[in-house]
């Protein structure tokens, strides 16, 4: 498997360096490449072997260990990094990286490096603010090295404050923005929905569909990655909210249309990825439905084309895309709703492939334009449609 961009992992001797395996993890499904630093107090808490496993790399510990192919080590790490990322981060490696100090291969990797330096620290809370603490913090920021702001709780000594290791999963998503250096939506503003909506029938029961938000995730972290500001209407789902994006989450039609409009007249460009009910019923109960024997039969009106709407306020410095999800005559019934809804783009998937579309993490599009172009795409994941989406409409620009 061939990596795009490198990252070094320091791990510093703190109780949370466990936490950083959750980071080599995420990192590699990421397909990125990990090698791994450990400070010596490090290795005390979680063992190299570890490290190594995960990250499918040998860890460093000890500066003068044989080199497995002979280069300096320290060098060529500081080289290959993208990103130097230090999780958990102790009081004592910034101390010495703020004071100029390079004793051992963490330090001496990231004083020989010109990559970005991003710190997460994790400490007991009266370490953390300790003045001289906060002025090493201070004196690295001020040249240009980045921190990722711990959390408060009850720390591991039994304190309680600031001084816990965010969440793994919200690191690495900060390190994926530190990594990505196309910034070519920077001053965009995007507006982005996903997921399904609901239509509720009673206090019980409600109509939904399969949409599990992950292409609508996907495009607006790929938006965030590339320097936009990112609003996401999200309808329900079980995903977690992506770093730096506003998420707005709604349930039914109408609260999806009222959000939409809130932030329409804002967005340069809008994409409508969440599969939003058509029909509801056409009174809810407020009561339980009982069971009543035979048949029950439900009424349903059609709900709004949020989509519709979105098209006749577009102006001409929008860029409205929409998807399609088609179980036939694909391009066809796409285009259709491109000049039905005033579209500038349709993302056409045809929900009738196995392992893409709804659910998957992979999806199979096709990108029509408004005047008949159209990219065919491979079955690809999830954010790498959101990236080629963006592609076409960076290009065509
Ligand atoms: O969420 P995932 O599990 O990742 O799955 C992704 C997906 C299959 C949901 C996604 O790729 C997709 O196809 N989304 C659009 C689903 C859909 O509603 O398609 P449609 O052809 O019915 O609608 C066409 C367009 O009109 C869509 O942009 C939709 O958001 C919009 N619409 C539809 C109905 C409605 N009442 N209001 C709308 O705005």
């Amino acid at each position: 498997m061939e990596f795009k961009r490198n990252v070094v992992l320091g791990v510093s001797g703190g109780i949370a360096a466990y936490k950083a395996l959750d980071v080599v993890s995420a990192l590699r499904k990421k397909g990125i490449n990990v090698d791994v630093i450990m400070t010596e107090h490090a290795a005390k808490f979680v063992t190299p072997l570890t490290f190594q496993s995960l990250s499918a790399n040998s860890v460093i510990v000890d500066m003068f260990d044989e080199p497995k192919v002979w280069e300096i080590q320290h060098i060529s790490l500081a080289k290959k990094a993208d990103l130097i990322l230090v999780v958990p981060a102790t009081a004592n490696i910034i101390g010495k990286v703020a004071n100029g100090i390079a004793d051992d291969m963490l330090s001496t990797t990231i004083m020989a490096s010109k990559a970005p330096v991003l710190f997460a620290p994790a400490m007991n809370t009266v370490m953390y603010v300790n003045p001289i603490v906060q002025q090493n913090i201070e004196r690295l920021k001020s040249i240009g090295y980045e921190f990722i702001e711990p959390a408060s709780g009850i720390l591991a000594c039994g304190d309680e404050g600031k001084g816990k290791l965010p969440d793994p999963k919200l690191i690495t998503e900060i390190a994926l923005t530190k990594l990505y250096t196309n910034k070519d939506l920077y001053g965009k503003r995007i507006l982005v929905t996903a997921g399904p909506t609901n239509a509720p029938i009673d206090p019980v029961r409600f109509i939904c569909n399969h949409s599990s938000g992950k292409m609508g995730y996907s495009i607006a972290e790929v938006a965030r990655d590339r320097g936009a500001e990112v609003v996401l209407v999200s309808g329900p789902t079980n995903l977690d909210i992506p770093y730096g994006v506003k998420v707005i989450r709604v349930n039914t039609n109408s609260e999806m249309l009222n959000a939409v409009l809130d932030n329409f007249d804002n967005s340069d460009i809008v994409i409508k990825c969440a599969a939003v009910a058509d029909y509801k019923p056409e009174s809810y109960s407020e009561i339980k439905i009982k069971k009543a024997g035979g048949i029950l039969d439900l009424r349903l009106i059609q709900d709004t084309d949020i989509l519709f709407e979105l098209g006749r306020r577009k102006t001409d410095k929008q860029i409205l895309v929409g998807f399609a999800a088609e179980s036939n005559d694909l391009i066809e019934n796409a285009k259709t709703k491109i000049v039905k809804k005033n579209l500038d783009y349709i993302v056409a998937n045809d929900i009738m492939l196995k392992d893409t579309g709804f659910g998957s993490d992979y999806n199979k599009v096709s990108i029509i334009s408004k005047d008949g172009e159209i990219v065919n795409l491979d079955k690809m994941s999830k954010r790498a449609v959101g990236e080629e989406i963006f592609n076409t409409i960076v290009k065509r620009r």
